[in-house]
C-alpha cells in the first residue's frame, strides 16, 4: 500500500499555462506536411493549415506555440518568409537533412497557424547569424501599428493591424548550433540585442535568453550574473535519451532496461530545474524571471528507412511516461518553471501527433497532454506520495510520481504515474481540507512499447477509469503497471 497525501489547504503556486506549450521548427516534416500542405492540397485545409491537425490541437488548448526553431531560427531570416510566395527565397536547410526549403511557411502563415490553433506564438529570434536591425525590424513588422517602414511593409502584405506578440526568445542555443558563444559573449550580445527589441503600444514583449544546455551551470550563473536585468525568461534545453547521443537507442524496440533507463534520465529533470532555480535565486530572490524549459522530451533514434536529418520517431507509452512525469515535475516547480515546450508538435521528436500523407494519429504523448490540460492556470496544492525503489541491476527509479492543483471552480485534479512496467500498486489517499463527494477518472495504460500506428490509431488511448473507491479520508485505487491516471475530485 503506498500513501498518498494532499493537502488542499496548502496552496503554492499557480501553475502558467505556459508550461504545456509546444515547439514547430522547421525541421523535417513538421511544418511543410505536418502542420502545413498548402493551399491546393487534396488534404482538407483551411489557408493552407491542415484542418484535422488544427482541430486536433485546439483540443489540446495549446497555450503557446515556438517557432520558426530550434538551430534553424539562428539561421532563420525572416524577410525572406514574407510577401508573394513565388518570389520567396529558396535555401537550403543546412541543419536538418539539407533539403529544399521555399520559405512559403513565414511570419504570415506562422501568426496564422497560431490563430487557427487559438494559441499564442511564442518567435525565436536569430542572433547567431542575424543582425540588431533584423531583430528589431522583426518586432516592428508583427507588433507595430502606425506608420512605419515595417508597418507599411506589413500592410503591403495584406496585413494593416499588428499582432499581439508576447513571447520572444533572442537566440536559441547560442552555446551551440547559434553561434559556438561564450556565455560572457552570449549576456553582452543578449543585452545588445534585446535593447532593440522594443515594446510598441499596448505590445510588451517578454523576452527570454538563451539559457543552459542541461546541467551547464556555469552558464546559467554566467548569463544571469551579466544580463539578468534586462530578461523575463532563462531558457534551459534538456533532452532525455535512453542510450547516448550516437546511438540514443529506438524509439518502439526496447526492453525493460531500455524502459528504465529513459524514466531514470528523465527523472533528472527534477534535478535540474531544482538547481538552475537555486543558481536563478540567487540574482532573482524574488521569481521575476521565468525558467523557459522550452525544449524537451525523448530523442530517440529515427524510424528505420527515414531521413536521419528528420527526427522522424515513434511514440510509446514509455513517452507517455516521460510527458507525465515532466509535467509533473514543472507543475511542482511552478513557482519559477513557468514555460516549457515540448519537443516537436508533428512528426519530429516527441510528437503529440504523426502524419502521413492524408493520415492523422494521435500518439501517447497527446493523450496525457489531454489529461493533462486539467493543471493549466490551476493553483498547485501540496502533495507527497510513498515511493518504493525499482528498477533493474543499477537502474532504478521511483515507482509512483504525482502532481496535484486546484482549480477555479475548486476541483482537485490529481495526476499519478505507475512507473513500473510490470507491477500495479495500491493506493490509500488523505486528502486534507476538503471533503471528498464525487471523483471522475481516466487512464492511459498499455504494454511499456504499445503505440498507435495509421493502421491500428487506437492501440494507446485514454479510457474511463472508475475503479476507485471513495473513502472517509479520500479515496482508493489501484494503479495499473505502466499508466497515466487523472482523478478529478470534488
Ligand atoms: O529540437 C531539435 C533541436 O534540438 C533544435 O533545433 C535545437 O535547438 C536542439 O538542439
Amino acid at each position: 500500500m503506498n500513501k498518498l497525501v494532499i493537502n488542499v489547504g496548502n496552496k503554492k503556486s499557480k501553475i502558467d499555462k505556459d508550461i504545456y506549450g509546444h515547439f514547430s521548427e522547421h525541421l523535417g516534416r513538421c511544418i511543410y506536411e505536418g502542420l502545413y500542405v498548402g493551399e491546393d492540397s487534396k488534404i482538407p485545409n483551411k489557408n493552407g493549415m491542415r484542418t484535422d491537425v488544427v482541430e486536433a490541437l485546439k483540443e489540446l488548448k495549446i497555450p503557446q506555440l515556438r517557432w520558426p526553431g530550434g538551430c534553424f531560427a539562428d539561421e532563420y531570416h525572416w524577410k525572406d518568409g514574407i510577401g508573394p510566395k513565388e518570389n520567396r527565397k529558396r535555401m537550403i536547410n543546412t541543419h536538418w537533412g539539407g533539403v529544399v526549403e521555399d520559405n512559403s511557411f513565414g511570419t504570415h502563415e506562422f501568426l496564422e497557424l497560431c490563430e487557427q490553433v487559438d494559441c499564442e506564438p511564442y518567435i525565436a529570434g536569430n542572433l547567431g547569424s542575424g543582425t540588431v536591425q533584423e531583430m528589431s525590424e522583426w518586432v516592428e513588422y508583427m507588433t507595430f501599428e502606425g506608420v512605419s517602414p515595417m508597418a507599411d511593409l506589413r500592410t503591403k502584405n495584406g496585413k494593416n493591424d499588428p499582432w499581439k506578440v508576447r513571447l520572444f526568445g533572442v537566440g536559441n542555443e547560442n552555446w551551440g548550433c547559434g553561434g559556438n558563444m561564450t556565455p560572457e559573449y552570449y549576456a553582452n550580445e543578449y543585452r545588445r540585442y534585446q535593447t532593440y527589441c522594443r515594446n510598441y503600444g499596448g505590445n510588451k514583449l517578454f523576452k527570454v535568453a538563451c539559457g543552459p544546455n542541461s546541467d551547464d551551470y556555469n552558464w546559467c550563473d554566467t548569463v544571469m550574473r551579466i544580463a539578468h536585468p534586462y530578461m523575463d525568461g532563462l531558457s534551459l534545453h534538456y533532452y532525455t535519451i535512453e542510450k547516448t547521443w550516437e546511438d540514443k537507442g529506438s524509439a518502439t524496440e526496447f526492453d525493460i532496461e531500455g524502459w528504465y533507463k529513459t524514466l531514470k534520465h528523465t527523472l533528472f529533470m527534477e534535478e535540474l530545474v531544482t538547481r538552475h532555480s537555486e543558481i536563478m535565486d540567487r540574482y532573482d530572490p524574488k521569481k521575476r524571471i521565468a525558467l523557459a524549459v522550452d525544449e524537451w522530451g525523448c530523442w530517440h533514434n529515427v524510424e528505420p528507412g527515414t531521413n536521419p536529418g528528420f527526427l522522424y520517431q515513434q511514440n510509446t507509452m514509455r513517452d507517455a511516461l516521460v510527458a507525465g512525469i515532466n509535467l509533473n515535475i514543472f507543475n511542482k516547480h511552478s513557482d519559477r518553471v513557468r514555460i516549457a515546450n515540448i519537443a516537436q508538435l508533428v512528426n519530429v521528436l516527441q510528437s503529440v501527433i504523426l502524419t502521413e500523407g492524408e493520415k492523422m494519429l494521435l500518439t501517447p504523448t497527446y493523450h496525457v497532454f489531454n489529461m493533462y490540460k486539467c493543471h493549466q492556470d490551476a493553483t498547485l496544492v501540496d502533495s507527497f506520495v510513498e515511493v518504493n525503489e525499482i528498477g533493474v541491476d543499477e537502474i532504478k527509479v521511483q515507482n509512483l510520481h504525482e502532481s496535484a492543483s486546484i482549480d477555479e471552480n475548486g476541483n482537485l485534479n490529481i495526476t499519478i504515474n505507475n512507473l513500473s512496467a510490470t507491477d500495479a500498486y495500491d493506493i490509500t489517499s488523505t486528502i486534507l481540507d476538503m471533503k471528498v463527494t464525487s471523483v471522475k477518472g481516466e487512464i492511459l495504460t498499455n504494454k511499456m512499447n504499445a503505440h498507435n500506428t495509421f493502421d491500428n490509431p487506437n492501440v494507446v488511448q485514454t479510457e474511463v477509469f472508475t475503479d476507485f473507491k471513495i473513502t472517509e479520508k479520500g479515496v482508493d485505487f489501484t494503479i495499473p503497471p505502466c499508466s497515466v491516471i487523472h482523478l478529478t475530485v470534488k
